[in-house]
C-alpha cells in the first residue's frame, strides 16, 4: 500500500497498538508536520489545530525558542533523568516558575513533580488531601473530567469508560454542577446555581446526609470534557468558602 496515505498509517497503528485509542477514532489521519497552530497530514493536507495537545501547547507546535531550549539542554551534557534528585536545570526552572506566579500564591506554593500527565496531578492531589486530613471521601461534580488513571477516573463524570472498570476508587460523592442550559436542579439561571450551593452546603452540614466529611472537593472552574461549562463565580466563591 502507498506509504504516503493516511490509511496506510492508520492500518499500521492497528497492527502495533492496542485498541485503547480515542482521538484517532475521530480524526482518521496521520500527522507528518506541525508548526504553530497548523498541522499537516501525510497526504499534504493542512489543518488548523484546535486540539493543540488538548490545550497543553500554549505556544503552538514546534515553537522556535522552545525547540532551541530543548536542543541546548540535550546537547549540554546535563542529566536528562535524575529521578527526583536536584539539578541546576531544575533549580532554574523552579526559580522561573515562582517568579511568574502571582506573589501571594507563590509565597505559599510548593511544586510536586509527579509526571507530565494531568491524571497523575489529580492522583497526587487526592493522595495529598487524604494524607493531610486523614479522611477518605472525595466530592466531585457530575460532568467533571479529571483523567483516566484508576483514581481520577472514579472522580470523572463520564460513565462510558467507568462501566468497563470495576472496583475503581471508592468514597467518591458526586454533586450537581451548575449548568444553566441543562440545569441539574431543573431550574436554570442564578436560582439553579444557588440550589447547587445550598445542596452542597446542606449535605456537608447535615449529620444525616450519609456523606462523611470529605478529604477534598475537586472541580474544574470550567468543565472541559463535560461540555465547556463555566462555573458561575458565585459558585466558585461558595465552594471556596465551604472548603
Ligand atoms: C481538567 C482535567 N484534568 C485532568 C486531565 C487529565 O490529563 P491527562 O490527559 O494529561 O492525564 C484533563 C485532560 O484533558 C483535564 O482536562
Amino acid at each position: 500500500m502507498n506509504q504516503n496515505t493516511n490509511q496506510y498509517f492508520i492500518d499500521r497503528q492497528s497492527v502495533f497498538e492496542s485498541s485503547a485509542r480515542s482521538y484517532p477514532r475521530k480524526f482518521p489521519i496521520a500527522l507528518a508536520k506541525a508548526k504553530g497552530c497548523w498541522v499537516e497530514d501525510v497526504e499534504g493536507k493542512r489543518y488548523l489545530d484546535f486540539l493543540n495537545g488538548a490545550g497543553t501547547l500554549a505556544l503552538g507546535h514546534n515553537n522556535d525558542e522552545v525547540n532551541q531550549a530543548m536542543v541546548d539542554l540535550i546537547q549540554s551534557g546535563a542529566p536528562l533523568h535524575a529521578l527526583d534528585i536536584m539539578t541546576p536545570t531544575k533549580e532554574m526552572f523552579l526559580e522561573n516558575l515562582f517568579s511568574i506566579l502571582p506573589p501571594e500564591f507563590a509565597e505559599r506554593a510548593k511544586v510536586q513533580f509527579c509526571s507530565p500527565s494531568g491524571t497523575d496531578a489529580t492522583d497526587a492531589a487526592i493522595k495529598l488531601c487524604k494524607t493531610a486530613t486523614g479522611r477518605g471521601t472525595v466530592i466531585a461534580f457530575s460532568g467533571g473530567y479529571h483523567g483516566m488513571g484508576h483514581g481520577p477516573m472514579a472522580l470523572t463524570g463520564n460513565c462510558t469508560a467507568k462501566n468497563h472498570v470495576q472496583n475503581i476508587m471508592p468514597g467518591v460523592q458526586f454533586m450537581p454542577y451548575p449548568y444553566s442550559y441543562r440545569c441539574p436542579m431543573g431550574i436554570g439561571g442564578e436560582a439553579g446555581t444557588r440550589a447547587c450551593i445550598a445542596y452542597l452546603e446542606r449535605l456537608l452540614k447535615d449529620p444525616e446526609s450519609g456523606v462523611t466529611k470529605p478529604a477534598a472537593i475537586i472541580l474544574e472552574p470550567i468543565q472541559g470534557e463535560g461540555g465547556v461549562v463555566p462555573a458561575p463565580v458565585e459558585f466558585l466563591q461558595a465552594v471556596r468558602r465551604i472548603t
